[in-house]
């Protein structure tokens, strides 16, 4: 009961959240609720609005319009409060060029009024944590990408957060540091912390998010558990096949339960009847597919559609 409790206690409550610079509205009245101990994701194109919802929640950009309260607290009028139980990792690392590796960290605990011993013994566990002991006395410079980014992570924890939000985690990392920090997330979700992240990896959301919101142009289109959003909106079986054969896509598109789309040079086939798709394909043994299951990219394309952004 007592868990119930806490895992409804709403820790970011957004409603009718704007945005506006100048005449131009890049966040549309969103409403977002975030329970406590959640890892909730906000997927969207480039431009969506995602890193501007961010900085709204953590006081870095004013609100135009709507209420938003974080733990409870009203932001703006709570800003200072908020931040201090918030751990941030911005979208570009923002790390001190003149300093060590341990001294960022430091300077970092400082703001939060840690003492020496208290701080001596947190950048250690935290190092720990994030598997960078041995660069301690590294200058960021010398740092590998993968590196900055989990410095940053370590940073972002110094002061134990209830909430950690984190701008695009991963992008332009390798698998080793991607699935490191994912396992590490994952981790601070079962010590309780509710975890809000952006993403442009749609299995990363797939994998970690409880539920996420898909924006588009500042509004959100959609929202849901990835499950619930792939049960909502594609077919459990996706055959890309690697051209387009008029005959077989007439076929293909008399089935039941089954839609078709021609993207660049190939046909990708949204089904529930797998067995009669596979028993077409088989009659034309020289064409090359690949049979995988619907998942949250193709949710994504669906909705924010497949024109680029920029
Ligand atoms: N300071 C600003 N002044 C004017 N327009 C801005 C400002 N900051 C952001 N924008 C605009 O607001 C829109 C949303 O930007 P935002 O950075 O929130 O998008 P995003 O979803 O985080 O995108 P990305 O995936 O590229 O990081 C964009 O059109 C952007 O150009
Ligand atoms: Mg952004």
């Amino acid at each position: 009961m007592i868990e119930q409790t806490q895992i409804s206690t709403p820790i970011i409550q957004a409603e009718k959240l704007v945005k506006q610079f100048g005449q131009t509205e890049v966040v549309s009245a969103i409403d977002i609720n975030v329970s406590k101990g959640q890892c909730f994701g906000i997927l969207g194109p480039n431009g969506a609005g995602k890193t501007t919802t961010i900085r709204m929640m953590l006081g870095q950009s004013p609100i135009s319009d709507g209420q938003l309260t974080i733990f409870g607290l009203q932001q703006p009028q709570n800003a200072a409060e908020i931040r201090y139980r918030c751990g941030v990792v911005p979208q570009q690392d923002n790390l001190d060029p003149d300093f060590t590796v341990s001294e960022n960290l430091k300077i970092y605990a400082r703001y939060f009024g840690m003492d020496s011993t208290q701080i001596e013994r947190r950048i250690e566990q935290l190092l720990g944590f994030v598997e960078l002991t041995d660069k301690a006395n590294t200058r960021i410079d010398s740092l590998s990408g993968g590196m900055k980014r989990r410095l940053s992570i370590a940073r972002a924890l110094i002061n134990n957060p209830e909430l950690l939000i984190l701008d695009e985690p991963t992008t332009g990392l390798d698998p080793q540091v991607r699935h490191m920090i994912w396992a590490r997330l994952r981790q601070l979700k079962k010590y309780g912390k509710t975890i809000l992240l952006t993403t442009h990896y749609l299995e990363e959301a797939e994998r970690l998010c409880d539920m996420l919101v898909i924006m588009d142009k500042g509004r959100i289109i959609a929202q849901g558990s990835p499950k619930q959003l792939i049960l909502e909106y594609v077919e459990p079986h996706v055959f890309e096949i690697r051209a387009h054969v008029k005959s077989l896509s007439e076929k293909i598109g008399s089935l039941a339960n089954t839609s078709m789309e021609i993207i660049g040079d190939s046909t990708y086939v949204y089904t529930a009847e797998q067995n009669s798709v596979i028993a077409l394909l088989q009659s034309e043994p020289e064409l090359e597919y690949y049979h995988r299951p619907g998942n949250l990219e193709d949710v994504f394309l669906k909705l924010t559609g497949r024109e680029l952004r920029d």
